[in-house]
């Protein structure tokens, strides 16, 4: 029995909260530290969205946290659109995406706008956006999505719609389609015995009732106009001024178009963070480029980071130990460790972090410097 499953039966004895705080303490990092810090890429499969891989860290709930990779909050998922494939699903979340095209270009479609994209773009879609995307006819795309919903699960804000499958949907082992009348498919069913369900779900297209409501109101609220005289009318006029930052900000990052950076961690590229004018609040994204032979700073932060390798090879120091990468490597820094990244590659090793923002809005988004990197007395001091 895993004692960090205590909605399981037998875990339900009643020993005391001051004692279960030490068990599960003790427990949790002795399966985190079991963990590897490097990991391959799970690959791609058909889904019912179109070509996707699993959730490299585990599912983005909170069921699925140290499972894979040493992390309670982030996780990530690979989409690949090959060229001339079928047009892929749509689907609705509260949580906001950011997408980040690793090949190729594509289009990103959000509540009946189209928002074009290419290789290093970073697409930053709003909370309560029913979104779809593809790849351009010839080249097709792929794309990395970085995900920090496990924070969203816990606040209550998981809820997930499908409105449209992809053309050609791949149903896995455990599921079937559902068709009306008219034979039109509408939706599909799990079937008993899935994750140990012991009756059938089903999921029908279209928005849920109890959240459309909610959704609606949000699509078509207008700017505030009525006096902030007290505290409360602070909070109406904040929902006002969320929705309409939502529809002024753009969905696109073009890489080109943001400033490298040299800083005591390096070459740094940012793309998005807590203070950029982008909808999606919830991730901090940057580039960091690492001359051949060369190393990072090195730092530590409260928040976790996960890394795409998208070029190179080398390898990371975490509180005195070694883990080796190499590209398409995904790359796992628990909370508070002291990092590094070193270079052993002949051409620059260019990273791709990716770190959750709720710690910033918790007060807990300082970085403490611990050593420069070499260039940068140099280039940036
Ligand atoms: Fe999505
Ligand atoms: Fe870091």
């Amino acid at each position: 029995m895993n004692v960090l499953e205590p909605w399981k039966e037998a875990q339900k004895i009643s020993y005391s909260d001051r004692l279960k705080r030490f068990v599960y303490q003790q427990e949790e990092e002795s399966l985190a530290g079991s963990l590897p810090r490097v990991l391959e890429q799970l690959p791609m499969k058909p889904t019912v969205m179109g070509i996707d891989s699993p959730h490299q860290m585990g599912d983005h709930t909170v069921y699925e946290m140290l499972t894979r990779g040493p992390f309670y909050c982030m996780t990530a998922h690979f989409t690949g659109v090959a060229p001339h494939s079928p047009v892929r699903g749509a689907h609705r979340h509260i949580v906001p995406p950011a997408l980040f095209c690793t090949t190729g270009k594509g289009w990103e479609w959000n509540d009946g706008k189209t928002y074009n994209f290419e290789a290093y773009d970073l697409l930053l879609v709003p909370p309560y956006t029913i979104h779809q995307h593809g790849g351009d006819r010839e080249i097709g795309c792929e794309i990395y999505v970085p995900e920090t919903a496990r924070v969203f699960h816990l606040l209550g804000l998981m809820r997930r719609e499908q409105f449209k499958l992809n053309e050609k949907p791949a149903f896995p082992e455990g599921t079937e389609p559902i068709y009306d009348d008219a034979g039109k498919l509408i939706g599909y069913r799990i079937k008993k015995g899935v994750l140990g369900i012991t009756k059938e779900i089903e999921v029908i297209f279209g928005a849920e009732p109890s959240a459309d409501a909610a959704f609606q109101a949000r699509c078509s609220a207008q700017p505030w106009k009525g006096e902030v005289k007290n505290s409360y009318d602070r909070y109406l006029s904040l929902y006002h001024s969320e929705i309409e930052f939502c529809r002024s900000v753009s969905h696109v990052a073009p890489e080109r178009e943001q400033p490298w950076e040299w800083t005591p961690h390096g070459k740094l590229k940012w793309m998005v963070h807590p203070d950029t004018e982008t909808a999606t609040k919830d991730l901090w994204v940057y580039f960091q480029e690492i001359p051949p032979g060369s190393r990072s700073g090195q730092h530590r932060h409260a928040s976790e980071e996960q890394i795409l390798v998208l070029e190179g090879r080398g390898y990371d120091v975490h509180d005195g130990e070694r883990w080796d990468w190499r590209q398409s490597d995904l790359i796992c820094i628990p909370a508070m460790t002291t990092h590094q990244h070193f270079n052993r590659g002949e051409s620059r090793a260019l990273l791709l972090s990716s770190m959750p923002s709720v710690y910033m809005h918790l007060g807990l988004g300082g970085i403490e410097q611990i050593e420069d990197a070499p260039e940068y007395a140099e280039k940036g001091g």
